[in-house]
């Protein structure tokens, strides 16, 4: 029997989960979803968290168990995961839970995925960009992008380790040598952009945070984060030229105020667990022929002259159905837009040369 602390959390949840289109369609629902006990029919689905002991994988690892769609769920880290795997695993959810430690349990951990969610990796302190952590991570993501490319070559991978604007195109280059490349299956998330714009937006213009659409496009760091808040919905009230230009700054700088708040105890990891569960319960449902689930990501894209780009995107069957343009820009976007490029190729162009050193 559920417990009334149970209850309220789950009513919390539906209060804030209304249902809107666009690029909320996924996440709005996730929430009901994964505390709902509606057992939808589902096919299984094998889903991995590499770096499943951290900060982020660790309530990563509670979100995941918590969705429905998920029938089996693999822990994997360097250390720690048998205890998150046997803590995870008494819930009562239909997911069973394995926990993996170590590089010669790596192939069991991937073997059969659908999906594979990677958080592995060394968060940023304060004073430190996204691109400080280029040396550590790169290396981290080279050797579990190997051994997906062996293991689950048709999984989708989902790509949280920093700098994302890097370490997207690492995972591409490490996927083409192995052969196993597939750019629809390949997604950097910046959801967490998203959540912060929407929430931001919410704050400034009186409206409903759960009603809120603000697409996010460019990259994951810095001014390459570009929000469109002229595409906002619901509109609200009217917000001055100043007013976006704030908003816009705060969104770019979400993780730094995050960063420096937590005073060297590491960067987001709660709102970017949450973050990380919806994308992936969007690419669950895309995955299970759900149709229009659409999300905001950093992918292999020609909407631009930019390789890698984020925006949104049509979720199927086999990953990326469909890259949505850009749509109607503000001119400050437009700006936005130009600056962003050359900072996005050169942290691309120094993925693919570590890539293939
Ligand atoms: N995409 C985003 O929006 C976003 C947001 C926040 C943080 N991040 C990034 O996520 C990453 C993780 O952050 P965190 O706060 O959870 O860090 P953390 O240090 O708390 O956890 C990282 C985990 O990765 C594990 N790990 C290290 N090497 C590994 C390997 N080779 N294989 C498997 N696991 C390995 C560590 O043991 C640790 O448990 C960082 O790179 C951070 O910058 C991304």
């Amino acid at each position: 029997m559920r417990t009334s602390m149970f209850r309220s959390v789950e009513s919390a949840i539906r209060r804030v989960s209304t249902s809107s289109p666009s690029t909320s369609t996924s996440s709005t629902h996730f929430a009901r979803r994964c505390f709902s006990s509606e057992s939808a029919p589902a096919p299984a689905r094998k889903v991995a968290v590499l770096g499943a002991a951290g900060g982020i994988g660790q309530p990563l690892a509670l979100l995941m168990k918590l969705n429905p769609l998920v029938s089996s769920l693999s822990l994997y880290d360097i250390a720690g995961t048998p205890g998150v795997a046997a803590d995870v695993s008494h819930i009562n959810t239909r997911s069973e839970v394995a926990g993996y430690m170590g590089e010669d349990q790596l192939a069991q951990a991937l073997d059969g995925c659908d999906l594979v969610i990677i958080p592995a990796g060394v968060p940023r302190k304060p004073g430190m960009t996204r691109d400080d952590l280029f040396n550590i991570n790169a290396g981290i993501v080279k050797t579990l992008c190997t051994a997906i490319a062996k293991y689950c070559p048709h999984a989708l991978v989902n790509m949280i380790s920093n700098p994302v604007n890097s370490t997207v195109p690492i995972a591409a280059e490490i996927f083409k040598k192995a052969g196993t490349y597939d750019e629809k299956r390949l997604f950097g998330v910046t959801t967490l952009d998203v959540v912060r714009a929407r929430t931001f937006f919410a704050g400034k213009a009186n409206v409903n945070v759960a009603d809120v659409n603000v697409p996010v496009v460019g990259g994951h760091a810095g001014i390459t984060i570009l929000p469109l808040f002229s595409q906002a919905t619901p509109k609200g009230s009217n917000l001055s030229d100043e007013q976006i230009t704030a908003l816009t700054k705060r969104t770019q700088d979400g993780g730094t105020e995050v960063v420096e708040a937590k005073a060297g105890k590491g960067s987001a990891t709660l709102s970017m667990a949450y973050a990380g569960a919806v994308f992936a319960d969007a690419c669950l449902k895309g995955l299970n022929g759900v149709p229009d689930i659409v999300e905001c990501s950093y992918v292999q894209s020609n909407i631009t002259d930019i390789p890698f780009f984020a925006s949104k995107v049509r979720l199927g069957k086999n990953g990326v159905e469909e890259i949505l343009g850009l749509g109607p820009m503000s001119d400050f976007e437009k700006e936005g837009l130009e600056k962003l490029k050359p900072e996005l190729l050169s942290s691309i162009e120094k993925g693919v040369k570590f890539a293939n050193q």
